[in-house]
Formats: C-alpha cells, sequence, structure tokens
C-alpha cells in the first residue's frame, strides 16, 4: 500500500486561506495554528468542570468508552442514544465489577458527546463560531451540517489510546463527506498522547462500517463487513506522522485520513475539542450508530 507521505506543515493564522485549503486536498488534513484565543479555551475548560460537578451518575450510567474490535462487545444504549444527548464515558479500568468508581469522576472520563455543540450553551456559541466557520470552509465542505460533538480529556497517566481508523467509518454518508475538526485545549504532544496521521491516506477508500447490528438495532453494534482486520496490519505504524500541537490549533481532518492516538502516559493532561460536520448534500443511512431524533435537526453555521 502507497501513500503519498508528506512533512507535517503547519499553517500560522495568517496564511492564505486559499493555500490551506490546498494543503488540506493534498494531504487529507490541516493544522492552523491561533486558530482560537486563550479565553475562548478556557470558557470551555470553565464549563467542562461545571457539568462533570453537576454530573451524578448512576451505576448503570457509568458506561466505559473503548475503540477497536472492543467496541462491538462493549456499546450499549447508552452509547447508542447519545447522539442527542450529553453524555459521559469514562476510561477503560475506571469502575470496579460493581460498576463503582475507582478514582474521582474528574480523572475517570474518557470523553462527553455527543451533543454538546447543540445542548450547552457555552459549546453552541463556540461551536457555531464565526471562526469555526471558516475552518470548516478550508476543507470545502458543502453545506455543512454539524453532527456530532465531543470533549476529550486523555487523563494524565491513564487516557487510553484511539485506534487507528477513518472517520467516514463512523459517520458514513453517501457521498462520504465527514471533516473533523479538532481544537486542542492544551498542548498536544507526543508525550501526553497528541494525534498521529498518514499524511495522503484520505485517497484511500474506507474498509468497513461502524452500524447498527440489524439483529439489535437498539443495543449493538457491529463492523461492517464482518471480517474487521486488525488496522495495525492495515496501516504500519511507522508510516504515522506526529501532530504535535500548540493549545488554540486546530487540526482539520478529512473523513477518509487515517489516525491515531496512543495513551497518555505522561503527568501532563490532553483535552481537546472535537466537532464532526456532514454535507448537508449527502445521504445520512438509517444504520448509522448515531441517530439524531426529527426534533432535534442537524443545523448548520448561519
Ligand atoms: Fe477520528
Amino acid at each position: 500500500m502507497m501513500y503519498g507521505v508528506r512533512c507535517a506543515a503547519r499553517f500560522a493564522s495568517g496564511r492564505s486561506h486559499r493555500s490551506s485549503r490546498e494543503f488540506f486536498a493534498v494531504n487529507g488534513y490541516a493544522v492552523v495554528e491561533n486558530a482560537f484565543s486563550a479565553a475562548s479555551l478556557e470558557k470551555l475548560r470553565s464549563r467542562v468542570s461545571l457539568l462533570i460537578d453537576q454530573w451524578q451518575p448512576s451505576s448503570s450510567e457509568l458506561a466505559v468508552f473503548q475503540t477497536g474490535a472492543d467496541q462491538t462487545q462493549t456499546t450499549d444504549a447508552y452509547f447508542l442514544d447519545s447522539g442527542d444527548k450529553v453524555r459521559f464515558f469514562l476510561e477503560k479500568g475506571a469502575v470496579d465489577s460493581d460498576r463503582r468508581l475507582l478514582r474521582a469522576k474528574a480523572d475517570s472520563i474518557n470523553k462527553i458527546g455527543h451533543a454538546l455543540h447543540d445542548l450547552d450553551p457555552v459549546f453552541r456559541d463556540f461551536s457555531y463560531s464565526p471562526a469555526m466557520k471558516a475552518l470548516a470552509d478550508i476543507t470545502a465542505i458543502e453545506q455543512p451540517l454539524l453532527l456530532q460533538s465531543m470533549y476529550i480529556f486523555k487523563q494524565p497517566l491513564v487516557g487510553g489510546d484511539v485506534t487507528p481508523h477513518q472517520d467516514n467509518t463512523f459517520i458514513y454518508t453517501e457521498p462520504n463527506s465527514c471533516v473533523g475538526i479538532w481544537v486542542a485545549l492544551e498542548a498536544a504532544t507526543k508525550e501526553n498522547g497528541c494525534l498521529w496521521g498518514i499524511p495522503g491516506s484520505h485517497s484511500q477508500p474506507i474498509e468497513t462500517r461502524f452500524v447498527r447490528d440489524p439483529a439489535q438495532p437498539n443495543s449493538r453494534v457491529i463492523f461492517d463487513p464482518s471480517d474487521y482486520r486488525d488496522p495495525d496490519c492495515r496501516w504500519p505504524e511507522d508510516m504515522f506522522q506526529p501532530l504535535e500541537v500548540e493549545a488554540g490549533t486546530a487540526v482539520l481532518l478529512h473523513g477518509n485520513f487515517v489516525h491515531r492516538s496512543y495513551p497518555n502516559l505522561s503527568a501532563k493532561s490532553r483535552h481537546a475539542y472535537t466537532l464532526h460536520l456532514i454535507s448537508g448534500k449527502s445521504h445520512y443511512p438509517a444504520n448509522n450508530w448515531l441517530q439524531r431524533p426529527p426534533s432535534m435537526p442537524l443545523k448548520s453555521f448561519d
């Protein structure tokens, strides 16, 4: 398998819109420095602290988030119903066999998802901001709709890895249209689990879809086709390039761009906020894992 591996280029905010667009089109990603101010990042972090304080989970709500093949075995209704909610997902090993938290809840959360951008006023303002719209424009997505949001913690010492994947596997449209906007709320380095990606890999098609199991559509998801292969075999580790960035930087990801992150084994957290957009010109299938009810239609920036 051949990819056009190129050096990771960085775009300061003063770099022209056109050159960022061209870089994204060729490489499947773009790094935009100084996309957001320190003050706007602090608003998100403060808001999340408040949301955690207010979160009083029952034992049934203590759901663990996992990636890779394990996903199909651990997913439950709490995850499948989260497309129009604000829900909290825990790190692996955060709860004991009786579903009791082993650490403080603020230190146990893997991520919060998946509709912060529509349900929380602080995240709504950030997600629908002119700055975010300008980032979406760089990807050239047509009629962008804000589908999904996640606040990712990558906790110190315990923050789990995210296995190699293409976002179009999870957010599938016909034709493919998903674009990710990943915002570093703290510096992301190789030590604390930054993104890694394969430049040019967006030219490769997706090989599987993450869909609701036809036999149990409300309680189980599967990879389709069922011969889901070990992603480490498909995408050799030495092809990935680190995307180390400062707080306030945005990384734009084409839906076919192969990316991953390693565990955070450092003492520093690596908070990030991600938005996933789809095109209003594409069809969104009913068997995608993430669904929104008709009462909560997707919206664009304007
Ligand atoms: Fe991703």
